[in-house]
């Protein structure tokens, strides 16, 4: 699957951006919020999201990139978003917020930063819906993929099978036509591209690219 990310959309027309969007063979829409705390910039937030949310036309994959995600649950619910992922490093207390996504009849994700092992989620794989792994240190589309992401990738699936774990593996940083396979290859089931497909020329051909190298 792939989920085109809005950070790298042009900001100046997003009624045109969402247009080719909409009629692509993308399955999801990835809107990065950010805060300028948990991470080092600051993208938009939910007076810009509710009118990119009434025309798009496929499933919302809210990644938030932000301290104490748990107070917005109700203003992703009110998205209408299908998927809330939030990061581990963010939430001290995980269990409660996945509950709480889930409560406001949301899918639940946790993200996890280059650094964070996916050991961390040993106690918690079995109650989401999605593992997102960054690929870049969160805050900046653009950036290079970094290749230990491959192993940590391998690492998830085995964890996920052994937890008995039904969640997607989701990636999200420098993925291109070339990483992109090598995560497909992995065990990745979702894909996150921001640069690749909205700075290239045509971005619905750029994305049906991706789709495929996925397939
Ligand atoms: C980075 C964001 C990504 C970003 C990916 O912090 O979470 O979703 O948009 O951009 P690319 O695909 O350009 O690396
Ligand atoms: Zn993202």
């Amino acid at each position: 699957m792939i989920s085109p990310s809005l950070l790298s959309a042009n900001f100046a027309n997003l009624e045109a951006e969402m247009k080719w969007f909409n009629q692509s063979a993308a399955d999801w829409l990835h809107i990065d919020v950010m805060d300028g705390v948990f991470v080092p910039n600051i993208s938009f937030g939910f007076p810009v999201l509710k009118h990119v949310a009434r025309i798009s036309e496929k499933p919302l994959d809210v990644h938030l990139m932000i301290v104490q995600p748990e107070k917005f649950v109700n203003e992703v619910k009110a998205l209408g978003a299908y998927l809330m992922n939030v990061h581990y490093e963010a939430c001290p207390h995980l269990h409660r917020v996945v509950s709480q996504i889930h409560e406001a009849g949301m899918k639940a994700g946790v993200t996890l930063n280059p650094a964070t092992p996916v050991s961390v989620l040993e106690d918690i794989a079995c109650d989401v819906d999605l593992v997102l792994l960054m690929s870049v240190n969160p805050g900046f589309g653009g950036q290079k993929f970094i290749p230990h992401t491959l192993k940590k990738v391998a690492e998830l699936r085995r964890l996920l099978t052994r937890t008995e774990s039904k969640a997607l593996i989701e990636v999200d940083g420098g993925v291109n036509l070339d990483t992109g396979r090598l995560l497909t290859e992995a065990g990745a089931d979702v894909l996150v591209a921001g640069n690749f497909i909205f700075g290239a020329d045509d971005p619905r051909k750029a994305c049906e690219a991706l789709a495929n190298c996925a397939s």
